[in-house]
C-alpha cells in the first residue's frame, strides 16, 4: 500500500533570497532570521566562501562517487585529519550529513548481542541508528544518570553497552549531565556517544562542544557533529581514539552507498573549522547575545528551556496557538522554526528560536518586541 500524503507543506514557505546570516527575504518582505542554527553566522564566511571557490574551480562541482568508491579525494582525508586534530583524538571519519553520521556510526558500530541506551529525547537521527542496528534498544529518562544506571544494573554484565546522549538538545537547548554520564558510563563499564551537533562551535575553549567545555574529551568514546549548523555547510563527522570506529568505513551502509560531499563543501568547512578553533570572540558575541535574548524572553513571561543557551524553544499551549504565533512573528518580521509533534520532545508546540552571532542589538529588540506580541495574544 502506498500511503498518499496531502498538504505536506502546509505553510507554503520559502525563503526568497538570503541578505546575510541574519536577513532573508520571505513573501516580498525582509525577516530577521532567528531559527537558522547558523550560531556564528559563518555561512558569509569570507574565508570560507573563497575556499569554496577555490576548490571548485579545481575539483569541480562534486565527487559523482562514494567515500568506498571514487568519491575520497585528498581534501576528504585531509578534514579528517584537521577534524581529529581539532578535538585531540585519534580518528575521525567524514559522512555527507550529521543524519547520516549518526544513522551509519550507530547502525554500524553495534551488534546482535550488544545494547543501546538512548536518551528518550535523542534526534530521529539517533533513532534511525538504532532501528537499522541489530542491537537491543533501550530508553532511559531525558537527562536521568541515574534512570540510566538503574537500566543498566538490570542487563547482562557481559553485554557490550552503547549509551548514546546529546551535548546540547536541539529543542529545548537544555545540556546533557555529561560529568555523571561519564561516571554511570565508567562504573559499568558501558561506551558513551556524545551527539555535539548544537554544541559544536558554541562550547569549549576552542569550539569542541560540551565535552571539550567540562574537559571530558577523553572520557567520552565517540563524539559525532554536524558541518549543517556552526560550521554554516553540510557534512558529518565521528571522532574517537578507538581503533574500532574505522570499522565504519566497511559496515555503515550511510557512509558506503552514498557519495561523499563535494570539494567545495569540504573547503568551505575546513575554513570555518579553522576560524571556529581561532577566535574565540565569536563565541563571546554567540553568548552576550543568548544572554540577552534568553532574559527578554523570560521576562515576558514565555515559558522557556531550564539553561541559557543558543537554542531557545518557547512553549505554547497547543497547536494552534504555536501557529498563531509563527504567524505574528513572521507579520512582525521575524522567522522562528516552528516545531510541532512529533519533532518534540513530550509532544510540545514550540517555537523554536536559535542565536546568532551576528545578530545585531537592534535585530533582538524587533525580535523582543514580536514575541511580545505574541504574548499578548496568549493573554
Ligand atoms: C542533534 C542532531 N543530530 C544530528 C542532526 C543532523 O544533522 P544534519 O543536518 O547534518 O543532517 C541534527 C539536525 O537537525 C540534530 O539536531
Amino acid at each position: 500500500m502506498i500511503r498518499e500524503l496531502t498538504g505536506a507543506d502546509p505553510l507554503g514557505m520559502r525563503i526568497e533570497r538570503m541578505e546575510s546570516p541574519t536577513r532573508a527575504w520571505i513573501a516580498g518582505k525582509p525577516v530577521i532570521l532567528m531559527g537558522s542554527n547558523n550560531y556564528l553566522g559563518l555561512t558569509f564566511n569570507p574565508d570560507s566562501q573563497a575556499a569554496a571557490v577555490q576548490a571548485l574551480s579545481a575539483s569541480g562541482t562534486g565527487t559523482t562517487g562514494s567515500r568506498a568508491a571514487n568519491g575520497s579525494y585528498a581534501c576528504h582525508q585531509g578534514i579528517e585529519q584537521q577534524l581529529a586534530e581539532f578535538f585531540g583524538l585519534r580518528k575521525a571519519v567524514l559522512f555527507t550529513t550529521g543524519y547520516q553520521a549518526n544513522v551509519g556510526f550507530i547502525s554500524a558500530i553495534v551488534g546482535k548481542d550488544d545494547i543501546l541506551l538512548i536518551d528518550s529525547d535523542s534526534h530521529a537521527s539517533i533513532y534511525d541508528g538504532c532501528k537499522l542496528s541489530d542491537a537491543t534498544i533501550y530508553r532511559f529518562r531525558h537527562n536521568d544518570p541515574e534512570d540510566l544506571a538503574r537500566r543498566i544494573e538490570r542487563l547482562p554484565p557481559q553485554a557490550n553497552k552503547l549509551i548514546v546522549v546529546e551535548g546540547i538538545y536541539s529543542m529545548l537547548g537544555d545540556y546533557a549531565p555529561l560529568k555523571e554520564l561519564v561516571a554511570v558510563a565508567k562504573r559499568y563499564g558501558a561506551y558513551l556517544m556524545v551527539d555535539e551537533a548544537h554544541s559544536l562551535g558554541v562550547l569549549g575553549p576552542t569550539g569542541g562542544g560540551l565535552a571539550q567545555h567540562l574537559g571530558l574529551v577523553q572520557d567520552i568514546d565517540f563524539i559525532v557533529g554536524t558541518f549543517s549548523k556552526s560550521v554554516g555547510t553540510i557534512g558529518g563527522f565521528c571522532v574517537s581514539n578507538h581503533e574500532a570506529l574505522d570499522t565504519v568505513r566497511f559496515a555503515a551502509r550511510a557512509y558506503l552507498f552514498t557519495a561523499s560531499l563535494p570539494p567545495s563543501v569540504v573547503a568551505s568547512a575546513s575554513a570555518s573549522l579553522e576560524r571556529i578553533r581561532t577566535d574565540p570572540s565569536l563565541r563571546e558575541k554567540l553568548w552576550a547575545n543568548t544572554d540577552y535574548i534568553y532574559d527578554g524572553l523570560r521576562a515576558l513571561g514565555l515559558q522557556i528551556g531550564p539553561n541559557k543557551t543558543p537554542v531557545i524553544g518557547i512553549a505554547m499551549p497547543d497547536a494552534a496557538a504555536c501557529l498563531r504565533g509563527w504567524r505574528t512573528l513572521l507579520e512582525s518580521g521575524v522567522y522562528v522554526n516552528l516545531a510541532l509533534p512529533p519533532a518534540t520532545p513530550g509532544n510540545m508546540a514550540l517555537l523554536r528560536c536559535s542565536i546568532c552571532a551576528a545578530h545585531t542589538r537592534e535585530q533582538l529588540d524587533t525580535v523582543l518586541a514580536a514575541f511580545k506580541r505574541v504574548k499578548a495574544q496568549l493573554g
